[in-house]
């Protein structure tokens, strides 16, 4: 009996956090994971871990904001691991600060990662998808497309990025191909760790007013983004597309 090789997946800003963690559950599903982040070193533990679990992974150095580098970094998998059907556009970066106070670089360096970043992995990988007539593609966004103080640009980003979710879903369904979005809520990360440290605030206490504010009272880790993520880019989800599910604990408007 011949073995099928395993479907390939691309997770973005797959070094840390939200990204690692759904490098590792999609490579415990059974794909073979392009662990896709900024510095191709920094991908190298996630892959070390996937493989001595079991799994196939690749450690993939890209800039997702470069044209370019998404092209050959796309094709780069293609190559070496197989045809990407599996996209999760999840590197983003935050530069948050008072509108009046927002240089137009944090604007634009937010917009560039999230979105044009979303856009060209999305359009390099959609090609292996179409062909295949099966792909997945899943979008981070964020509880914070529903507004965050000090957000403006990653509130923008990340609502817009629901907006490309239910497009993407629109023209690539007849191929087969699901386009969703995951929004987080307060997940424990560097990110958050980073952002308390920031405002001058213990993690641990930031950490407790976040899931003060919950209805489950704790806060989230990259788990549980993965756990929908992986929900998202299973089989039998093939009926669910366009659409947007907040793992956020259900915080307080
Ligand atoms: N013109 C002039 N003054 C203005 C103004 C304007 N348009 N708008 C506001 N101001 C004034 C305010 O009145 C205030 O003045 P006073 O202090 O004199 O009252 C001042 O500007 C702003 O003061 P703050 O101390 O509130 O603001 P700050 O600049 O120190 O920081 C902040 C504000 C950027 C929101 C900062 O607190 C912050 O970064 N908070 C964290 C934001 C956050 O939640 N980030 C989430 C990160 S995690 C993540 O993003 C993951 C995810 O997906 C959920």
């Amino acid at each position: 009996m011949t073995q099928q090789a395993p479907r390939v997946a691309i997770v973005t800003g797959a070094a840390r956090g939200i990204g690692a963690g759904v490098a590792r559950r999609l490579a415990q599903d059974g794909f073979a994971v392009a662990v896709l982040d900024l510095d191709e070193d920094a991908c190298k533990p996630v892959v070390a871990e996937i493989e001595a679990a079991g799994g196939k992974a690749l450690a993939v150095g890209c800039n997702v904001a470069d044209e370019q580098a998404v092209e050959a970094a796309v094709e780069r998998v293609a190559t070496e691991l197989g045809p990407p059907v599996v996209l999760v556009n999840n590197a983003g970066i935050i530069r948050d600060n008072m509108l009046f106070k927002m240089s137009t670089d944090d604007w634009d360096s937010v917009m560039n990662v999230h979105l044009r970043g979303s856009f060209l992995m999305s359009r390099a990988a959609q090609k292996y998808m179409t062909e295949a007539r099966w792909g997945r593609i899943v979008n981070l966004s964020s509880t914070s497309a529903l507004g965050n103080r000090g957000q403006a640009n990653y509130a923008a980003a990340k609502a817009g990025l629901q907006g490309f979710t239910k497009t993407l879903a629109i023209e690539l369904g007849k191929f087969g191909v699901t386009v969703n979005a995951v929004a987080p809520g307060f997940i424990e990360t560097e990110m958050t760790a980073a952002t308390a440290a920031r405002v001058g605030v213990p993690f641990e206490d930031f950490k407790k007013a976040a899931a003060e504010a919950t209805a489950v009272k704790r806060t989230g880790r990259p788990e549980d983004i993965a756990h929908a993520v992986s929900f998202f880019v299973s089989e039998g989800a093939g009926f669910v597309t366009g659409q947007v599910i907040y793992v956020a604990g259900m915080p307080k408007a």
